[in-house]
Parts: C-alpha cells; sequence; structure tokens
C-alpha cells in the first residue's frame, strides 16, 4: 500500500472506531477498553535506576526499546528484556519505528524534555517526577498535552497518588469534615547539605556517555560523586540539590507531598509567591525553604493560602503533638478544625482540642494500581489522575516557589500568561538556557 492510501485507511479506521470508543495507537495497533490485551510498543528511557521499579508493570507489554548513557545499565536492562534494541541518545530512541509509549525515568534536567519530544511525535508518556525543571518546561509540557488532550496518555510518576489515603483525605475536606477551608500546608523533612558543584575528578568511564548525562544542561566537569547511589532509584541524591540538574527536594519529595495537598484542592495557578530559605547559593538548591502562595478560589472553596516547607521550617503546629512522626505530611486548616495527613494516614483535630491532647492517627489501608492507570489509559481508559494538566500544574507552583526565594520579593503571578507581572528579574528565571542540540520543543 502506498503512503497515501495508508493514511486514508489510517483515517477512515480512526473515524470509524473512535466510535465504537476504539482508537489507533502510534503502532497501528487497534487499542480500546474493549481490547485491553492488545499490547503497547514502549521504550524505556533512563532504563536503569528507578526505572526497574516500572519493569513489573511493563513487562505485560512489548518493551522494544531500552535507553541509557550507561551501558552497563543498558545491559542489565538488556537481560530483562532481551527483545528490545538498544540506545545511548534518547532522541534517537525516539525515532525507533512502532513505538506507542514511553517510560521516561532519566534524570530530571532531561524530563520535561524527553517528554515533550515523545509527545510531538504522538507517543504516550509516564514521565518520572518532577516533570519538569522550570516555570516554563512546566508550561511547555502542560500546554503539548492540552492540545493533544483525548489522544495521549500521561503520567507523572507520584505514585503514591494510589494509596486510598489520598483518595480519603480529598473526601473528608470536600464533604467539610473541619469546615471551610482557609490554609493548606505541606511538608517534608528531608536534609541533603552540599557545598557546590563537585570539582573535575577523572575521566568519565568508557562505559558512561557524560555528554549526554549532561544533555540540555551548562558543562560542568566529570566527578564520579554524580554516580555514587547506593541502589536503584536513590542516586538521584546525588545530583538532583544541583540547579542544572534539579530542584532538590521540591522536585524531589515535594512532588510527592504537595500532590497529598493539590489532589484535595482543585487548585489552579497562584496569583502570588513569596519563599525564605537558606542564603542563596548559586550552585545548590535550597535545603531550608518556607514557600507561600496564593490560589484562587473556585467553586465549592474560598481562596486560600497554600505554603510548602522543606529542610527544617515547619508550619506552626496546632498542638503539640500534632506533627510527631509526619517527615513528609500535609495539614489542612478548616473553620471547624484542622486535618493533619501523611501517606497513609491522617487525624481530624476538632477547634479547640487542647495542646496538650494525645493524637490517634487513622491509618487507611489500599490503593489502586497507579502505573496500570497509565498503560490501561494508552489503550482507551480514561485519563490518569496525575496527566501532565494536575501534574503540570503542581510542579509550577512548587517551581515558581523557587523563583521567589531567588529574589526574595513578593511575586505576583499570571497563570494564564505564564509571567511575573512585577519583577522582570523573576520573570527571567522562569526559564533557563540549553546546550545546543536540546531545544525543548524538537
Ligand atoms: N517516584 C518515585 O518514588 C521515585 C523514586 C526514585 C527516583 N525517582 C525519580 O526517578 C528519576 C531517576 O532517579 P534515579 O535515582 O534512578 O537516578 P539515576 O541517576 O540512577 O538515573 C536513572 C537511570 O537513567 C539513566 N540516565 C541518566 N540520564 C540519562 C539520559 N539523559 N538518557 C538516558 N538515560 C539516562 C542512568 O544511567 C540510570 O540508569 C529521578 O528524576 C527521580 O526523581 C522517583
Amino acid at each position: 500500500m502506498n503512503e497515501s492510501k495508508q493514511l486514508q485507511r489510517r483515517q477512515f479506521l480512526k473515524q470509524t472506531l473512535a466510535g465504537a470508543g476504539l482508537w489507533i495507537l502510534p503502532s497501528g495497533i487497534v487499542s480500546g477498553k474493549s481490547s485491553p490485551n492488545n499490547k503497547l510498543n514502549i521504550a524505556l528511557i533512563g532504563a536503569g535506576g528507578r526505572c526497574t521499579a516500572h519493569y513489573g508493570a511493563v513487562s505485560g507489554e512489548n518493551v522494544v526499546a531500552l535507553c541509557d548513557i550507561d551501558e552497563n545499565h543498558l545491559a542489565q536492562a538488556a537481560t530483562k528484556f532481551p527483545g528490545a534494541k538498544s540506545y545511548s541518545d534518547w532522541r534517537k530512541c525516539l525515532e525507533h519505528k512502532g513505538l506507542d509509549a514511553v517510560v521516561c525515568a532519566t534524570t530530571d534536567q532531561t524530563h520535561a524534555h524527553v517528554a515533550n519530544w515523545a509527545m510531538l511525535r504522538g507517543l504516550h508518556v509516564y514521565c518520572e517526577k518532577p516533570l519538569a525543571n522550570t516555570v516554563e518546561e512546566a508550561r511547555i509540557v502542560r500546554a503539548t498535552y492540552l492540545a493533544n488532550k483525548g489522544k495521549l496518555a500521561t503520567q507523572v510518576g507520584t505514585q503514591r497518588h494510589a494509596s486510598a489515603n489520598f483518595a480519603e483525605v480529598r473526601r473528608l475536606i470536600r464533604e467539610g469534615a473541619i469546615g471551610e477551608l482557609s490554609e493548606v500546608s505541606a511538608w517534608g523533612d528531608r536534609q541533603l547539605r552540599r557545598p557546590g558543584y563537585l570539582p573535575a575528578a577523572g575521566t568519565p568511564p568508557k562505559y558512561l556517555n557524560y555528554d549526554l548525562w549532561l544533555g540540555p544542561s551548562p558543562l560542568h566537569p566529570y566527578n564520579p560523586g554524580y554516580f555514587a547511589g547506593k541502589g536503584p532509584g536513590t542516586n538521584c541524591l546525588s545530583w538532583n540539590m544541583y540547579w542544572d540538574f534539579g530542584s532538590g527536594q521540591v522536585g524531589d519529595m515535594g512532588s510527592h507531598t504537595m500532590d497529598l495537598a493539590w489532589n484535595a484542592l482543585d487548585a489552579g495557578l497562584p496569583t502570588s509567591a513569596v519563599a525564605t530559605g537558606d542564603p542563596f547559593n548559586p550552585d545548590v538548591s535550597p535545603v531550608e525553604l518556607a514557600s507561600h502562595f496564593k490560589i484562587p478560589a473556585n467553586d465549592w472553596r474560598p481562596a486560600i493560602r497554600l505554603s510548602w516547607y522543606q529542610g527544617g521550617a515547619m508550619p506552626k503546629a496546632p498542638i503539640d503533638s500534632a506533627f510527631r512522626g509526619v517527615g513528609h505530611g500535609a495539614m489542612f486548616t478548616g473553620s471547624k478544625g484542622i486535618l493533619i495527613a501523611d501517606f497513609g494516614s491522617y487525624v481530624i483535630i476538632p477547634k479547640g482540642t487542647p495542646a496538650s491532647a494525645r493524637l490517634s492517627r487513622k491509618g487507611v489501608k489500599g490503593g489502586y494500581n497507579f502505573q496500570g492507570e497509565w498503560l490501561a489509559a494508552c489503550k482507551g481508559g480514561p485519563e490518569p489522575a496525575c496527566n501532565f494538566d494536575y501534574g503540570g500544574k503542581l510542579i509550577e507552583m512548587m517551581l515558581l516557589g523557587l523563583v521567589a526565594y531567588r529574589t526574595g520579593t513578593v511575586l505576583d503571578y499570571d497563570g494564564a500568561a505564564g509571567k511575573v507581572t512585577n519583577s522582570a528579574t523573576a520573570d527571567a528565571l522562569l526559564s533557563r538556557t540549553y546546550r545546543e542540540g536540546w531545544p525543548m520543543v524538537g
């Protein structure tokens, strides 16, 4: 069949099958709720490290391509998926013929790039948190997703969202368990202090493509310390606090913990941001940070103040034992009381509770299959909870907090335009420049 006939046939099938609740994946497979047995052709980009936690979920599909800048990690992944073709450059991997979907678990400085390039090629994307490294990146990725809404399935890798406690917290807030909401905070207590970028130390080993690892980021000399993680999914703690590679705990545990609050708020983008923290270090993002956002009212709650605290900064405890044992959590303040939650439990503190009261937390068990939700969506199922609209706005707000921290001023933010309206300095910090060959749109 020539190309134009093929296109006509595809178009015809698309229209006919759309009426039947089915669609055609980029690979040409007919998919849909009624055909869950069709397998997706998936590429794993950043195939070692954290990605190993996704092997189980994707092993029921066709993993046809593996990409990693570390040949040893590629070789290990190939033992699990022996039929897949190996790549070291994700830009080439995305050209693999017949792909339907991509799991991206690379370093943070490439997430938005991989996600955006993949969607521009009609591919579904599961992208590890954080979805972006700058406000502008978050907005580009979200815009590409929204332009393809209904056609592409996306999920930010904030898998804790699937635990039943997230839904329970949302239900309680929506049903008025603490009355009318006025203020919400989320926090994380992880503290990883680093003085600055690591000094040059030796040359990259033969099995590691350091230039591809840097990707869009400015050149920094090689140091094995960036690769010193002790096990899969822990190496991110060796690089994610450096501005050019990540956003520290804002993008790391902040992605998970703010999700606990965000899920219950139906929040739009903030209209203002202000933040304080450690003295500014041009190399390293702050350990201690407190950022505050004004979130506009919506149809079920008034405007609220939403805050993120990390690295020792904490909201004011309503009673003495309020935060005991809650290293990462969220607090919702309402007219009738306060709800404090972590990922698997919560407690309600009614208004007027004495400061010395002892709390009894209620554990909530269960949850759903988070990666499975995305795979089902790739085959025509419902939109995943942490799609790039939901997750894009969340990380946009969190990264705006870092911009406010850097300028040290109250920022007025126009979320529709993605502009800081009262500070050109802050506005310039919403984006970063990339090395040649690594545009966001490619
Ligand atoms: N959802 C979670 O709970 C969770 C847990 C841990 C890590 N993560 C996220 O997963 C990501 C990876 O974390 P990690 O600790 O596995 O990091 P890592 O440094 O081990 O990198 C992961 C893998 O990607 C490869 N890689 C790095 N840059 C690449 C590139 N440009 N192209 C192709 N391959 C590349 C590495 O060689 C490695 O195999 C981070 O963004 C982190 O935030 C999420």
